[in-house]
């Protein structure tokens, strides 16, 4: 495809939902008794892989059409046997979290995905939640899916120290721990999301969680709430982006998920020297509106305990950095090489044919600005987050650039280039 042309952005974005809360919704709409609702859930594919699992478990989900959504929610105990193998799709998170959803069931459930999930680990999860005895395996004795959840009828809690910062492993652990007899605990070395938690104590859970120690006594019932799921930053990134390195331009997001957890890229716009204001902070839903306009920007360094806060945001920081002065280091993102395709070397990879001065590391990327960008043929390696980079690279040149794979970007976000050509201004017709 060939990527939308333009040198400016203006306009008002807004993004999709949050992906991860919209998973978790269903998720604890299914666990809790009553009638969850949900407005704003996410219909991109990963969730919709999250919302079939459930289906297939045989929880009751009604959509309605202003895109409300009823889970009739069956409690830790109500899940049917699936008549098939639960398709996970492209999604890590659905396959982790229900990992710990699943791990005392009366039955065998299998779970499948694509080509990219079946490449990735999961002894991480595996081998927590096997401490806690359950018993789930890859396929040949790998930590590889299809992965298998054998029927377990107890969950022991356990004591965990976290040795990869990964909100998926650490949910997957308390989804276990509201089933198992006893207080678990788990210690994270550096914060990660903290959704799941939150959405604990929504759902009338008890969870304490002091400094870095997650403190968690089962078993738990939970009660149906209503959830309303506010923008996901994740997917502004990429238009914070696009608004701080386009020339003349301006972009407001609307109603965007700031928990701290996942502001990360707030905190690097900032220090780069971006042209960025947050205002209508709304304290109750945790959102805000954004607001970027062209910038001039300096390097910087983005290491320890912020890449956990801006995980999914590297590839289009990356690209932001190539319009930065100096050279801008990036290290202790070695997740970023499990992520839905080594991400290091995707990005440095694509934005290399494009002209840009980046070089990928065992930990992360070193990039020089600025830099200008030519046109060329670049592929999304089937990955949502850098088909979308690299669209936000076209407004740095008046060549074409042709993607392969663009249908990646629904997975988070189905309507993304729709958008992105609302807010393209065609210079031509603004003078
Ligand atoms: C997610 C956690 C992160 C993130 C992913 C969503 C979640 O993964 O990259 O997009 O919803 O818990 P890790 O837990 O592997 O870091």
């Amino acid at each position: 495809m060939k990527l939308i042309q333009t040198r400016q952005v203006h306009g008002t974005i807004r993004v999709p939902a949050d992906k991860s809360i919209s998973h978790r919704s269903i998720m604890f709409g299914a666990l809790a008794k009553g009638t969850t609702t949900v407005r704003n859930f996410l219909y991109a594919e990963d969730c919709l892989s999250t919302l079939k699992a459930f289906e297939d478990l045989g929880v009751l989900i009604t959509k309605h059409p202003d895109g409300m959504l009823e889970i009739e929610g069956v409690g830790l105990d109500g899940f049917k046997q699936p008549i098939h193998p639960l398709d996970m799709g492209n999604s890590g998170t659905t396959t982790r979290l229900m990992m710990g959803i699943l791990a005392k069931q009366p039955f065998d459930i299998t779970l499948i995905g694509d080509a990219s999930l079946s490449k990735r680990p999961m002894g991480r999860v595996m081998n927590p939640l096997n401490q806690m005895h359950a018993s789930i395996t890859g396929v040949n004795e790998s930590e590889f899916a299809p992965l298998t959840i054998h029927k377990n009828d107890t969950l022991y809690p356990m004591e965990y120290t976290m040795p990869v910062a990964s909100a998926q492993v650490k949910s997957a652990i308390l989804f276990a721990a509201l089933q198992a007899d006893g207080t678990t605990l788990v210690h994270e070395k550096e914060a990660s999301r903290n959704h799941t938690e939150e959405m604990i104590r929504q759902f009338g859970g008890q969870i304490e969680v002091n400094e870095r120690t997650i403190s968690i006594t089962g078993p738990q019932e939970l009660v149906a709430q209503d959830v309303t799921v506010p923008g996901d930053i994740s997917s502004a990134a990429f238009f914070l982006v696009a608004g701080a390195i386009a020339k003349n331009s301006e972009l407001t997001l609307e109603n965007v998920g700031i928990n701290p957890t996942r502001t990360g890229i707030l905190d690097v716009l900032t220090q780069m020297g971006a042209n960025l204001a947050i205002t209508n902070v709304d304290t109750q839903n945790q959102a805000a509106d954004l607001i970027i306009g062209s910038s001039e920007l300096e390097a910087t360094t983005i290491e320890g305990e912020i890449i956990p806060r801006l995980i999914d945001e590297l590839p289009v920081i990356a690209l932001l950095a190539t319009q930065a002065k100096g050279v801008t280091v990036i290290k202790d993102a070695q997740e970023l090489k499990v992520k839905e395709t080594n991400r290091i070397d995707a990005t440095a990879m694509e934005l290399q044919k494009l002209g840009a001065d980046i070089t990928a590391t065992e930990d992360g990327l070193i990039i020089k600005g600025p830099t200008a960008l030519h046109g060329g043929q670049v592929d999304s390696h089937k990955d949502h987050r850098i088909g979308m980079m690299l669209q936000v690279a076209a407004l740095l040149t008046d060549d074409v650039i042709e993607l392969t794979d663009p249908e990646a970007v629904a997975i988070s976000y189905p309507h993304f280039f729709d958008d992105f050509k609302r807010i393209a201004t065609n210079p031509e017709q603004t003078l």
